[in-house]
């Protein structure tokens, strides 16, 4: 049996989702499927990111596992292996659907029956081996699929719409999370008004574009204006980089409605929103040499109990 954690995209609200505001966020189909066996060791192997650890390494990977192996109290030599189709550190949530899925082949080969929030839980403490405060959305969409207003310690309130067609870039530098959301911690301590203001205007942005996905029909121009004064704000906090901004100019030029960085920053990926012309977008990225590809935000791949 396959398990699996769903990769994500953070439309809105990244960084202000750390400090309690609201973020816009669905999966995407792609993310890690494992199984799990019986073996000499606790170990997780993912060729497709040369990831060939065991629990004792020093590795983050490793660490992430030992954690889970902890967090169910589980002492038994599994090797979990399997495939992943989704980019690493590139803010798509690679480390949560690591996370998630070596949670559910964990406990599912030693017996174990998780509720969902026990899931959350477990793959939460994995999740700190990568940054140490995150707010839980990365996990909660490997989880669960879909799409959905996130709130930390609330959860998702998902949004009955139909998954938002995009555009990714990747800048081929990896995210840097836990230093950008460090970065912000810093800041807010540094001049407290001004930060806060930033994040208010991040996580009212994520409201509004809810509300714009929520409304029949969705209106994903307007969404896209959003993601602009998004990626202002989140490069005023100084998460951005010279190629995540070059990448944002590229989609605009190619007839995106709207572009910005997605996830933890410092590197890692651009979404764009082009609705018809995300083959445009995507064209435009190749021709700088990076890796892109259209998918579509807030799908629920398969039974997310599975
Ligand atoms: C990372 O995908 C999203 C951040 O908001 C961190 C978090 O929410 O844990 C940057």
């Amino acid at each position: 049996m396959l398990h699996v954690g769903f990769g994500k995209v953070i439309l809105l609200g990244e960084h202000a989702v750390v400090h309690g505001h609201p973020a816009l966020a669905g999966a995407i189909d792609r993310g890690v499927r494992l199984r799990a066996r019986a073996g000499d060791a606790l170990r997780l192997r993912i060729p497709a990111w040369d990831i060939d650890v065991a629990a004792g390494d020093d590795h983050p990977v490793a660490r992430a596992l030992a954690a889970v192996a902890a967090a169910l109290g589980v002492d038994a030599p599994v090797v979990l292996e399997g495939d992943a189709d989704l980019p690493p550190a590139a803010g798509l949530g690679s480390s949560a659907a690591v996370s998630v899925a070596v949670t559910r082949a964990l406990a599912a080969h030693t017996g174990r029956r998780l509720a969902p929030d026990e899931l959350l839980a477990v793959a939460d403490a994995s999740e700190r081996c990568f940054h140490g405060n995150p707010s839980g959305i990365d996990v909660a969409f490997a989880a669960r699929g879909g799409l959905g207003l996130y709130r930390r310690g609330a959860g998702i309130e998902p949004i009955a719409a139909a998954p938002v067609p995009i555009a990714i870039g990747l800048s081929g530098q990896a995210r840097a999370t836990a230093a950008m959301v460090e970065r912000v911690a810093d800041a807010l301590a540094a001049a407290p008004a001004v930060t806060a203001g930033r994040l208010d205007r991040l996580g009212d942005a994520a409201r509004r574009g809810a509300a714009l996905l929520a409304a029949a029909p969705a209106d994903l121009a307007a969404l896209g204006a959003l993601f602009g004064g998004a990626h202002a704000i989140l490069r005023d906090l100084g998460l951005s980089t010279p190629v995540l901004d070059e990448m944002v100019d590229d989609a605009l030029a190619a007839g995106a409605a709207g572009a910005k960085l997605t996830g933890g920053g410092g590197g890692g990926a651009v979404i764009a929103l082009a609705p018809g012309r995300e083959a445009e977008v995507v064209e435009s990225w190749r021709r700088r040499g990076k890796v892109a590809f259209a998918c579509r935000v807030g799908v629920t791949p398969i039974d997310p109990a599975a």
